[in-house]
């Protein structure tokens, strides 16, 4: 699963910088006006042609939040199904896409006729287990999991790809006028950041934060200043709201994108080293405090050397800017299901996707 890979607007943003990455974000906000965006032709999709797209339904609108699906090919790439919101084809729809939190707890909200098949449906869930509610009667439903797990059928992340030819000219610092910063919007402590919480008032007495966004300073952070805000700190708090494998997200994104280095709360550090290089961040677990990391940080902001060493892995890899927003958060994995369907041949069942999710 690396077709982010192929993300053509999004390697075009990083060699224009963060300007283009506000227009990209100006493209997406505010919501369009949404007309079906239903590309199939019903009249071409009576047969199974197997060398035919295959038709991929859209069930819910992931919180109500639409957008065009002409974006997959536009900043994806991908343009191999034929995606649709339109129910009417769902007899004939080899994929069927169901946003978790849409689904209603006694499943009235989900198809009422026969699945044929063909059919596979794809259970779409990018929150963490702490956020996770266990709405009952999903056993033996789904064929394909869609989640930030390594181990899904189709995983959708934040990935560093590889950089064809090694970036010889040095990379330019952005300017930093902060030591320490983080972008906080959710303090909700049942969504499970108390940990994180703790961590911050801790660290705080030890070293100054900047805080941004509406968790403390009460109004949110704009996200046309998003990147700059992040790109000028030199450490960025990338502290998940809850601990969990693989739940490493663009919290971390952010910063290894503007050229800040993480500092990580979240799985262990191995867990990390399976989808970043070692320096490429700090983790807390490092420290054996908080004033530990708290010390160290105020010894990097003296040594030039030994910090620029944070950033010796853009050499070799590419981080690549993420889609802000609800209102486009959900473009991604919607595509990847796509291009994983036009792909996918085989028999899949998910017996039991809690056990799975929550081991
Ligand atoms: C999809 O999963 C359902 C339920 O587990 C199963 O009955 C069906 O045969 C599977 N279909 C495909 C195409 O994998």
């Amino acid at each position: 699963m690396t077709t982010s890979n192929k993300t053509l607007c999004l390697a075009k943003i990083v060699a224009l910088g963060l300007i283009c990455s506000v227009a990209f974000f100006l493209y997406f906000e505010p919501p369009s006006p949404f007309s079906s965006f239903t590309l199939a032709d019903e009249e071409n999709y009576k047969g199974m042609d197997p060398n035919e797209k295959p038709i991929v339904l859209l069930w819910f609108w992931p919180l109500g939040v639409k957008f065009d699906f002409k974006a997959c090919f536009t900043y994806f790439n991908i343009d191999s199904c034929v995606l649709t919101d339109d129910r009417a084809l769902y007899s004939k729809a080899q994929g069927v896409i169901f946003f978790h939190k849409d689904i209603d707890w006694h499943l009235r909200n989900m198809p009422q006729a026969p699945r044929p098949a063909f059919q596979k449906w794809i259970w779409f869930h990018v929150e963490s287990p702490s956020n996770t509610a266990k709405t009952p009667g999903l056993d033996n439903l789904f064929n394909l999991t869609l989640s930030y797990r390594r181990d899904a059928d189709i995983t959708v992340r934040n990935e560093l790809t590889i950089r064809e030819t090694e970036m010889t000219d040095d990379f330019v610092l952005p300017k930093k006028d902060k030591l320490v910063c983080w972008i906080v919007s959710n303090k909700d402590p049942a969504t499970g950041t108390a940990v994180r919480e703790r961590y911050y008032h801790e660290l705080s007495k030890h070293i100054k934060i900047h805080i941004f966004g509406a968790a403390f300073t009460g109004h949110r952070l704009r996200y046309e200043d998003y990147y700059s805000t992040i790109a000028s700190c030199k450490f960025y708090l990338s502290f998940e709201n809850s601990i969990h494998r693989d739940y490493i997200t663009e919290k971390v994104n952010g910063p290894l994108v503007v050229g800040t280095v993480p500092v990580v709360l979240g799985p262990p550090r191995e867990n990390y080293e399976q989808f970043l290089p070692p320096d490429a961040f700090i983790h807390i677990n490092d420290f054996p405090d908080a004033k530990s990391l708290a010390d160290f940080l105020l010894y990097l902001d003296t040594k030039d050397d030994l910090y620029m060493r944070y950033f010796e892995w853009r050499k070799f890899y590419k981080a690549h800017p993420h889609l802000l927003s609800t209102n486009n958060e959900f473009i991604q994995p919607i595509c990847l299901a796509c291009d994983h369907m036009s792909r996918d041949r085989d028999f899949h069942v998910v017996h039991d996707v809690y056990k799975w999710f929550f081991s």
